[in-house]
């Protein structure tokens, strides 16, 4: 079952790997995502880490003891707007497992995909990009756009 909707942004050996896991990758919602809603969802699942403010955790850049890295910030300070949508999207949903990171990276980051729905991890991205000032969001906007033409980024 190659699905149509695995595309852009991934590799095609990795998408069809996940196509045939049965893991289909959600395109963007027709619909227009519900920030609102979105907001819900991150303060519930996403503050506790990512910081109610998005601020991250203090010192994010520096490993812990652990040599896990704290979780980054989602607010312009931070490099998630240096990610395409299918990007955030894929870490959202799988963690950082390949293609996000290396194979037997370790990370505080949780795979969402059990817990949310497509549509809700677009809500909460949605929420996440309406905390941008606007010249941060263009630049995302056209981060997505050319990865969407090329491969991810
Ligand atoms: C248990 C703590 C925890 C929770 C809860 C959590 N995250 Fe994370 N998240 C992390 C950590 C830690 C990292 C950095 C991991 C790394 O690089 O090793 C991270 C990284 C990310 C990244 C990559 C950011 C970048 O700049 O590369 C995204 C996107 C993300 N998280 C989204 C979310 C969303 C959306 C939620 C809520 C649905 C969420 N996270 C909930 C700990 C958490």
């Amino acid at each position: 079952m190659v699905s149509r909707k695995c595309r852009t942004g991934f590799s095609a050996v990795i998408c069809n790997a996940l196509c045939f896991a049965g893991i289909a990758l959600a395109d963007t919602p027709g619909e227009s995502p519900s920030i609102e809603r979105g907001e819900r969802v991150y303060q519930k699942f996403c503050a506790l880490c990512h910081g109610a403010n998005l601020e991250g955790q203090p010192n994010w850049r520096q490993r812990n003891d652990d040599g896990r890295l704290p979780a980054p910030p989602h607010d312009e300070s931070g490099h998630t707007w240096h990610h395409a949508d299918d990007v955030l999207f894929g870490i959202t949903k799988f963690g950082l497992v390949p293609p996000y990171g290396p194979p037997d990276y370790v990370s505080d980051m949780p795979a969402w995909g059990e817990v949310l729905s497509d549509v809700d991890i677009w809500n909460v991205l949605a929420y996440i990009k309406s905390r941008w000032p606007e010249h941060i969001r263009q630049h995302q906007t056209e981060i997505t756009a050319r990865s969407r033409r090329r491969g991810a980024e």
